[in-house]
């Protein structure tokens, strides 16, 4: 895979109900959209001629958050399937998930929970990655999990990410709100974390918003971005290059003007790190 020749520098935000229609008016700054497939794949009406659309509109990256690529259950092949229709169709130029697990004997939990960074965990989730693969015929990427437990392993979590990386040669979505909200929750250097990341697999990053609860982080999107997140992103587009910079906002979600005025704060962070 010629990753280098995905990479380019875009700006964009999620599409969420509040926004269908305003959007199409009012988008200054926004060069893509990002879109949950779980919430659009299968329907149609409104939500059909919605996604139609903005389409025609913007580029449209489908992320996804029921893959469950660390759970115990069978990959789901009917989704798989489904999925690589509707990426098609799309043309979303990639397809990602989170490194995490969101079901267990059958029952979608709605959350996105850790597992232990082991070897074994390595191979069985690269195996994973790469049926995934196969199915959807596009290029697929891993996002990086926020966490509030670490399970005994045997790496931390940034060494897992560069092996597993490696044996499943995916792509990396790169969710620097995540890496900070884990770097406060268990101590470790998030700009050494960066430093590790394999740059070339980069092709998009997630800033977010989160909740200080005093003892923790809590990954909320529902907040504007913190600066010490907008200086790690600084750090990480440096060391990364260009990418599809994503600004989340899922909860307490503001009028579209206050999105697209922070989503304009994106774009001065990452032109400060073009001039330098
Ligand atoms: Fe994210």
């Amino acid at each position: 895979m010629d990753w280098a020749a995905l990479k380019e520098s875009k700006f964009g935000v999620g599409l969420r109900r509040p926004h269908f229609d305003a959007i199409l008016e009012q988008h200054r700054g926004v060069d893509f959209v990002e879109i949950l497939p779980e919430n659009f794949m299968g329907f149609g009406g409104r939500i059909e001629d919605v996604l139609k659309r903005v389409k025609a509109r913007f580029p449209i990256v489908a992320h996804g958050v029921s893959l469950s690529l660390a759970g115990l259950d069978p990959l789901n092949q009917t989704y798989l399937n489904n999925l690589k229709t509707f990426v098609e169709t799309l043309e979303s130029p990639w397809f990602s998930d989170h490194l995490s697990a969101s079901s267990g004997h059958g029952i979608e939990y709605h959350d996105l929970l850790p597992f232990p960074y082991t070897h074994e965990a390595v191979g069985y989730i690269g195996d994973r990655i790469k049926k995934v693969q196969d199915v959807i015929s596009r290029p697929f990427l891993i996002e990086n999990p926020s966490t509030y437990v670490v399970l005994p392993g045997e790496m931390p979590e940034i060494e897992f990410l560069c092996t597993l990386l490696d044996k499943a040669e995916c792509g990396l979505l790169l969710d620097v709100n995540n890496i900070f909200v884990n770097s406060q929750n268990h101590g470790f250097d998030p700009y050494a974390y960066i430093d590790a990341i394999p740059a070339q697999r980069v092709l998009q990053m997630h800033l977010a918003g989160h909740d200080d609860q005093g003892e923790f982080l809590i990954d909320t999107h529902g907040a504007p971005v913190c600066a010490e997140v907008f200086k790690l992103y600084a750090y990480a587009l440096k060391h990364c290059g260009p990418v599809w910079t994503l600004l989340e906002w899922d909860n307490n979600i503001p009028a579209l003007d206050v999105l697209l005025a922070e989503n304009q704060k994106v774009r001065k962070w990452a032109a400060e790190v073009d001039d330098a």
